[in-house]
């Protein structure tokens, strides 16, 4: 029987723990495939005393006989790729043989890191925030049809084909103020595609074809999150793809009516990193606490996130985009001690109420919270506490969606799966 492609994405802004779910549930599936993003991902696994810390290459890379696949919708930074690489082997583990990238995925320059930097500089006060890799400018040469692709290398022309994009950004810094200095960066770039070529290119979108014809199931694995989606997410302060579930359709080639169970990560909190509305962001010694207690540090940039409470009509809108059939609910240990714990349920925009997620989500929209009772210390080999179970099933009720994993550390053994009923998609 024909396999599906179940989808595992982000439900906020993003740092949910997409990358220690499907840590935990890739010995279930054939292929993990990244979708979109790229190393401005930073996906954390933790295991046997070990953290592991991966930005292009996907999160099943540790289980045995999984294939990963880094899809066409993915950017990809030749030098980083194979730092994160040398880190792998180090970890004494060879991705060379159980890694596939697809044909289609474009290459990250130094220029675009450069453009990246120059653009954000140039924003000022109103910058995005970016994690400087060159995301926005690749997605822009993407779409621009200026691009270079992975199967690009393959081709006899390809420095020529690099002269003339390298050309084209150097035109585009002359309209910033700034010297833009990316020469030092350019050789390391070049060996780094030349080592690219003992990788196996593939034309994913037909060899994920084959595989799920010949039974083999796939788990798509989205970077960044909802919120963070170029059309969905609360732009202009959001990322250049589409983190959304669509996304796996688009950045692996795949049909929609291939799409088998759609995960939705969120954390018990929110957090953001990078600039943007965030309307449940507390700058008190609460959200201190939480940054603390949740080591909130950007596993890319090192960057303090910000934090605040759980915002419902956020969740609410990542579940209709995405078309969520269940949900997995992350550190939940980290709220443990509080006495109450706070949910956004809707907002008041100018006195007037909504429960749903506005166009504009910026300074004035208060947040109206419900109170909840926390919880203690929780134990992955106990049920969890009544008042946990509450704060699940209040978040259930808002959803419409079960809650069917809770993860109460980072550790790949924290995991809690919820007997739940999920409907077959
Ligand atoms: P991703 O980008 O969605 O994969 O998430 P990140 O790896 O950027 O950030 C999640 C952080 O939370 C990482 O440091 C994880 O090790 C950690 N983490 C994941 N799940 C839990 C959990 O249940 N409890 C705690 N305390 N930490 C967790
Ligand atoms: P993972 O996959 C959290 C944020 C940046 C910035 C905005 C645009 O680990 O969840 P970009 O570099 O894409 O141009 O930055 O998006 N951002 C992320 N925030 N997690 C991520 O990835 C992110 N990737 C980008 O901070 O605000
Ligand atoms: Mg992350």
């Amino acid at each position: 029987m024909e396999a599906r492609v179940d989808v595992l994405l982000g439900a906020q802004w993003g740092d949910e723990g997409k990358g220690k779910v499907v840590d935990v549930v890739a010995p279930d599936y054939a292929v993990i495939a990244r979708f979109q993003g790229g190393p401005n991902a930073g996906h954390t696994l933790i295991f046997d005393g070990k953290k592991h810390v991966l930005h292009t290459i996907p999160s099943g890379v540790f289980r045995e006989g999984v294939w990963n696949l880094v899809g066409n919708g993915v950017v990809i930074d030749p030098v980083i790729f194979l730092r994160e690489v040398k880190e792998l082997d180090d970890a004494g583990v060879d991705v060379r043989p159980r890694l596939l990238i697809s044909r289609r995925a474009h290459l990250i320059l130094p220029t675009h890191r450069a453009l990246d930097a120059a653009s954000e500089a140039d924003k000022g006060k109103e910058k995005i925030g970016s994690t400087l890799k060159g995301i926005g400018p690749t997605y822009m040469d993407k779409t621009g049809r200026n691009g270079l692709r992975m199967g690009d290398i393959e081709r006899p022309d390809f420095k020529e084909r690099y002269n003339a994009l390298v050309a084209k950004h150097e035109r585009l810094f002359s309209i910033y103020d700034k010297e833009v200095e990316w020469r030092s960066k350019e050789e390391e770039w070049l060996n780094a595609v030349e080592a690219l070529r003992q990788f196996t290119l593939v034309d994913s979108e037909q060899w994920l074809d084959k595989q799920l014809r010949e039974g083999r199931s796939v788990l798509a694995e989205g970077a960044q999150g909802t919120l963070l989606d170029i059309d969905f997410g609360t732009y202009p302060f959001v990322t250049s793809s589409n983190t959304i579930s669509a996304g796996a359709c688009i950045g692996l080639g795949v049909g929609p009516g291939r799409i088998g169970k759609v995960i939705g990560i969120f954390k018990a909190y929110c957090t953001r990193v990078g600039s943007g509305p965030f309307p449940t962001e507390l700058h008190d010694a609460v959200g201190d606490a939480i940054r603390t207690a949740g080591n909130e540090f950007g596993s890319t940039t090192g960057r303090p996130r910000r934090c605040g409470w759980l915002d419902l009509p956020a969740l609410r809108y990542a579940v209709m985009i995405n078309g969520v059939t269940e949900l997995a609910m992350m550190k939940a240990d980290v709220l443990s001690g509080m006495d109450t714990i706070r949910v956004c349920t809707g907002y008041s925009i100018h006195g007037e109420k909504t429960d749903t997620l506005p166009f504009d989500l910026s300074a004035d929209v208060e947040p109206i919270y419900t109170d909840m009772k926390g919880w203690g210390k929780l134990d992955p080999d106990q049920a969890l506490p009544a008042t946990a179970e509450a704060y699940i099933a209040y978040i259930e009720k808002a959803t419409g969606v079960p809650v069917r994993i809770v993860s109460v550390g980072p550790d790949r053994s924290a995991t809690m799966v919820r007997e739940v009923a999920v409907e077959a998609p």
